[in-house]
């Protein structure tokens, strides 16, 4: 630049705004440390970092500042029905996740599903010596990230448009594999595709429940390192896959049978008519102490567990009163139903909740009383003592090849969960 030539006047909007973008994003980051500290696993300095350099508001046009570094996923598309088909995912779930994944520099990375937002900080974790493919069945998906990628300075990342069920076998072998889309089975392309110490984080619906699971790879099988609550769109192309689902009173409720008891909606239709039979546990927790294990302890010691949801309107009818009415475990035998009821407040300080059991039907006293003792077996046996561990084995494993435990069979998997003693 000559000496006396004046310099270019900076766009004052996008000045205003990178600033307050900027800050929105130190809270953020901020916010979600926070949450982790909570959860007892601090967020990685290496995380941290590649959250507060990439300009989440450039990977999701459109929506405001607010909304971008909210705490929620931003939509970037539905159905016609109104269906969420692809998201940038929320801030806390993606910090999680990589946590899960345990990303080194100069690894070589393959996501499914794609946003951009994500793959960026893949990217900067990989650094410059790694590689980062993100692929989408969805072109228009695929080609929102890729305009996103290289307007915020990430045209290294590869962007390739497929069924993620087959993997990108081209960019292969991966050091670590992360599906940010809801899967319904672990199809063997993923494993192969992994190197021999490779690591895949999943969202996986195994008896209802949806985890983010971090599996490792030992030979054909995985092995589960960790596991998370989390909640992902459903899978599109041929890992698709059709839930058991049945609806009762219009489709105010549902129970959703995934791997789980065949269920007759005209008895339980009857069954929910009746009144209403409760059991209390005398099992407390404090407010904001996590006990997301108890769900997924239930459904895999427990036969004729499913889960249940319900419409807003249902609750305000009493129609029933459940936990939580996206998703709370219950039991069905025969013509009777039991769930997890709506925690009750017990004491005087205002913090304190006991579980119990609501049931209806023929059975609903026994069916009842049996949910509340197992409540009780769990805090005596399992609560703070065990965790679960996933093993994922090939289809084709006999029954006497797999470890003990809940064996739940995929099209292409045979999963097989059960429960330690932490070895650390
Ligand atoms: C939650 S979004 C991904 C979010 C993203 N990783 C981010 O950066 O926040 C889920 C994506 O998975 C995609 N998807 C669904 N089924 C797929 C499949 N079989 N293969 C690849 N992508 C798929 C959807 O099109 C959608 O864009």
């Amino acid at each position: 630049m000559q000496e006396n030539q004046a310099a270019p006047m900076p766009n004052a909007t996008a000045v205003h705004t990178d600033l307050e973008a900027e800050a929105r994003r130190a809270a953020m980051v901020e916010r979600i440390k926070d949450r982790q500290r909570t959860l007892g696993a601090p967020l990685p300095t290496r995380i941290e970092h590649a959250l507060t350099v990439v300009p989440r508001h450039l990977f999701t046009p459109g929506a405001r500042l607010e909304s971008a570094y909210g705490d929620g996923a931003v939509i970037t598309k539905t159905d016609a029905c109104g269906v969420n088909l692809s998201s940038v995912s929320a801030p806390a779930t993606i910090a999680s996740m990589l946590g899960q994944l345990a990303v080194e520099p100069g690894q070589r990375v393959l996501e499914i599903g794609s946003g951009g937002y994500n793959a960026a900080l893949l990217a900067e974790l990989v650094g410059p010596e790694g590689e980062v493919t993100t692929m989408d069945i969805d072109a228009e998906v695929v080609d929102r990230a890729r305009q996103c990628l290289d307007r915020a300075g990430y045209g290294r990342v590869r962007t390739v448009c497929g069924d993620g069920v087959f993997g990108a076998p081209d960019f292969g072998p991966y050091d670590r594999l992360i599906v940010t889309v809801g899967a319904e089975d672990i199809p063997a392309s993923w494993i192969n595709q992994l190197t021999s110490q490779g690591r895949m984080v999943v969202p996986l619906r195994t008896r209802a429940l949806m985890r983010s699971w971090a599996l490792d790879r030992d030979g054909d099988r995985l092995v589960s390192r960790s596991h998370l609550m989390c909640g992902f769109v459903p899978m599109q192309g041929v890992g698709s896959r059709q839930r058991a689902r049945v609806d009762l009173q219009g489709g105010a409720v549902t129970l959703w049978a995934d791997e789980g008891p065949e269920v007759d909606a005209s008895v339980l239709e009857e069954a929910l008519s009746s009144p209403r039979v409760q059991a209390w546990s005398g099992v407390t927790r404090r407010r904001g102490e996590p006990f997301g294990d108890l769900d997924l302890w239930l459904a895999t010691t427990l036969e004729g567990t499913c889960v249940l949801t319900a419409t807003q309107d249902a609750v305000n009818r009493s129609v029933v009163a459940p936990s939580w009415r996206l998703g709370t475990p219950a039991l069905v035998e025969g013509a009777s139903l039991a769930y997890r009821a709506k925690q009750r407040p017990v004491g005087d300080d205002g913090d304190t909740f006991e579980f119990g059991a609501f049931a209806h039907g023929s059975d609903a006293q026994r069916l009842a009383a049996l949910l509340a003792e197992r409540f009780r077996v769990w805090d005596s046996h399992v609560r703070g003592r065990l965790k679960p561990q996933m093993e994922v084995c090939p289809s084709s494993a006999n029954d006497r090849d797999l470890p003990s435990g809940c064996v739940v069979d995929k099209p292409h998997s045979r999963i097989v969960l059960s429960w330690h003693a932490p070895t650390t």
